[in-house]
């Protein structure tokens, strides 16, 4: 395999409980004013008035817009950018969960440089660098604290899309586990089985020639030597902490280690990209109106199923990294261990284990596929390539539960 290497990261990233304290001392630096980016459900939330008064210690004045909203829907931020340009804001705090952080990614690029967010749809779009931008997460997570994509809402158009460009990732990430300890069991499963498909689809990702121009031609430049190591600690990190956080919301170090990894599958796929599982879950979540969590997880298994042939030596690292390359026998056993795995660990957390669990329908199954091959990015970084009828059969696997078939088809193929 080729040497080859790339990340892209915020120029400061913060890890630890208690963290959020540093808040006031980085915000000052970034301008006079910030407009925070949150929910109703943060700005109501114990925390919330300390870290207005570590700002205004730190001689920062606050704008506050608690509206943003589930998926980041265009409405929303628009109110945002209004707020951030009558209050002359020079800095932005994206404190929540991925919807908020995007919200507030995509206020600060439009609070910058004008127009509308379907300017900027697709990569490399947005002209310079955007106003400092500060993300705190509050779950773990979509790692959008170090990413440089933002994926919101075009209500008018009834598509949910991204916005992708280096400038679009955080200034500063200052990640602390304890904003995450209010996060009930299903929204800790949900974001935690999000973190490690982040990961997986990563590690498995497709590995591009590695051209001249490979990183300033593509945001998201598929399987490197970067990616794969956060990634592989990333998996190592959920496999041992996801359960418990979802089972003892109070355990502070299972948030700790939660938090910790959510970060470095940020890390992962903000230069490797994700795949076919984040494809698929476009038409999944908008037919049935769940959240992306626990969809792209429920499909993951499936699409790693169909990956095995080409990602026998990613799978045996996860194998390893989850600790049950030992207890399967040959290498074949040992990779499909991983898959096993990372299914059961799902299960326990309660991620559906098919798309019907999620409310698919199966009139819906066909019209699925067919909307998950159009998003050309994801499909073109799967490491094997999908057809119509590949895809087809991915989905309707995930719909009755049946991964054997996908195992067979594997097998039969070789
Ligand atoms: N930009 C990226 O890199 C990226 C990556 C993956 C997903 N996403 C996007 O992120 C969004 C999903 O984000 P999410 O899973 O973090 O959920 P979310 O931000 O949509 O929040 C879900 C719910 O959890 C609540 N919540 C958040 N933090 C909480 C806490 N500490 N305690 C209690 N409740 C809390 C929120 O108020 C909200 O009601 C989707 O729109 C998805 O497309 C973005």
């Amino acid at each position: 395999m080729t040497f080859f290497a790339a990340t892209r990261a915020p120029r400061e990233i913060v890890v630890g409980a208690g963290q959020r304290k540093a808040l006031g001392g980085y915000a000052r630096r970034a301008g006079a004013r910030i407009l925070i980016v949150t929910d109703e459900f943060m700005a109501g939330s114990p925390m919330f008035p300390d870290i207005i008064n570590g700002l205004s210690a730190a001689g920062v004045e606050v704008s506050v817009f608690d509206r943003s909203l589930p998926e980041a829907p265009i409405s929303a931020i628009d109110k945002a950018v209004e707020l951030g340009k009558r209050t002359g804001v020079d800095s932005v705090l994206g404190l929540g969960g991925g919807s908020s952080m995007d919200t507030a990614k995509v206020a600060a690029l439009l609070i910058t440089h004008g127009g509308r967010p379907s300017d900027y749809y697709g990569e490399f779009k947005t002209p310079g660098r955007v106003m400092p931008l500060i993300c705190m997460p509050t779950t773990a997570g979509t790692g959008s604290e170090v990413t440089p994509v933002a994926v919101i809402i075009d209500e008018a158009k009834g598509l949910k899309t991204g916005i992708s460009s280096p400038f679009l990732i955080p200034e500063i990430a200052i990640c602390d586990a304890e904003l995450t300890l209010s996060c009930p069991p299903g929204l800790t499963a949900a974001s935690g089985a999000d973190a490690m498909t982040h990961a997986v689809e990563a590690l498995m990702a497709a590995q591009r020639p590695m051209t001249a121009d490979l990183t300033t031609s593509a945001v998201f430049v598929g399987k490197n030597q970067f990616s794969d190591s956060y990634a592989l600690m990333a998996i190592r990190g959920i496999g041992q902490h996801l359960e418990r956080a979802v089972k003892e919301g109070d355990n502070l170090e299972s948030r700790e280690g939660m938090m910790w990894s959510a970060t470095l599958a940020g890390l992962a796929f903000g230069s490797a990209g994700t795949a076919a599982a984040h494809a698929i879950q476009y038409p999944l979540g908008a037919a049935t109106h769940t959240a992306h969590g626990a969809g792209v997880a429920c499909l993951l298994p499936y699409v790693m199923e169909f990956n095995a042939p080409t990602r026998r030596l990613a799978l045996l690292q996860i194998a390893d990294a989850l600790g049950v390359l030992e207890r399967a026998g040959g290498p074949d056993m040992r990779a499909y261990a991983a898959i096993d795995a990372i299914a059961d660990l799902f299960a326990r957390v309660g991620i559906p284990k098919t798309t019907r669990e999620m409310g698919l329908s199966d009139e819906q199954v066909e019209w699925t596929a067919t909307e998950a091959l159009a998003i050309g990015r994801l499909v073109k970084n799967n490491p094997r390539t999908l057809g119509a009828e590949t895809m087809h059969q991915i989905v309707r696997a995930a719909q009755s539960g049946d991964r054997l078939s996908l195992r067979k088809l594997a097998v039969l193929e070789r």
